[in-house]
């Protein structure tokens, strides 16, 4: 559960104070798949970043599971994102000379990686179909299987909720629809929360959380309008 109150993010940029976020409030419940969607420059990316505490708000709360990201510190914001948050950027940032496995083992690096946590790499990277792919270096991998390493990365802490930022902007129509069958799957196999910034709006259905930013405000936090008046799948509004 993710609770965003008045959120508010000001940069100084020279001179100039840019509002990014102008008073946001909106509630994403646990195990929902929620989209922000809005032009290019209106927060998406800065709202997505502070529900991950990459950025600190201005002004305002963030409270997911109880806890005032805006009120930790920086040690438990670290914390907080290292193992509370799965990340998925627009350009993959896996690190070049590391391997497929390697790349997703990375939180676990520093003090050293136990035969349990490599098995669980593995599996994440089966799961997204490249079990022949895992000694692979990004470059020898496709953008659309680089992202799927990204993804599996970004599930190895088995966090409570997964962030995108423009998931599918560098990939070809055909790899950004196998990105977001693995993203549904996750969604509706486990309740890890979605919240995926896109511009690409085909990939909403019935029952998603739709956040409509615009100059730094929403529009509107209703679920998604039933494609041609038929409801598919379950509702998951509740
Ligand atoms: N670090 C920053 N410094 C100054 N301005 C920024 C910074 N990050 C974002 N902005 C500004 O905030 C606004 C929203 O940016 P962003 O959230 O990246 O938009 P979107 O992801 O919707 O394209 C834009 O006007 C952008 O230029
Ligand atoms: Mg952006």
């Amino acid at each position: 559960m993710i609770d965003v109150v008045d959120v508010w993010k000001s940069y100084k940029s020279g001179p100039r104070q840019v509002d990014a976020l102008r008073g946001v409030t909106c509630h994403i419940e646990r195990g929902r798949f929620a989209f922000i969607v809005g032009p290019s420059g209106s927060g998406k990316s800065t709202l997505l970043y502070t529900l991950g505490a990459v950025d600190r708000p201005t002004r305002g709360q963030i409270v997911v599971d109880g806890r005032d990201l805006t009120a930790m510190t920086e040690a438990e914001q670290n914390d907080y994102r290292r193992e509370r948050v799965g990340f998925i950027f627009q350009s993959f940032n896996l690190i070049s000379n590391l391997s497929a496995v390697e790349n997703i083992l990375i939180p676990f690096l520093p003090r050293g990686v136990t035969d349990a946590q490599r098995a669980r790499a593995e599996e994440l990277l089966r799961r997204v179909g490249l079990g022949d792919r895992m000694n692979h270096r990004p470059y020898q991998l496709s953008g659309g299987e680089q992202q799927r390493v990204a993804i599996a990365r970004a599930r190895v802490t088995d966090p409570a909720r997964v962030l995108a930022d423009e998931p599918t902007g560098e990939l070809d129509s055909k790899s950004g629809d196998e990105i977001y069958r693995i993203l549904r799957e996750l969604q509706e196999s486990s309740d890890t929360t979605l919240v995926v910034v896109t511009h690409d709006r085909r990939f909403i259905r019935p029952g998603d959380l739709v956040l409509e930013i615009q100059d730094g405000l929403l529009a509107g936090d209703d679920a998604a309008e039933p494609a041609g008046g038929l409801r598919s799948g379950a509702d998951v509004s509740g």
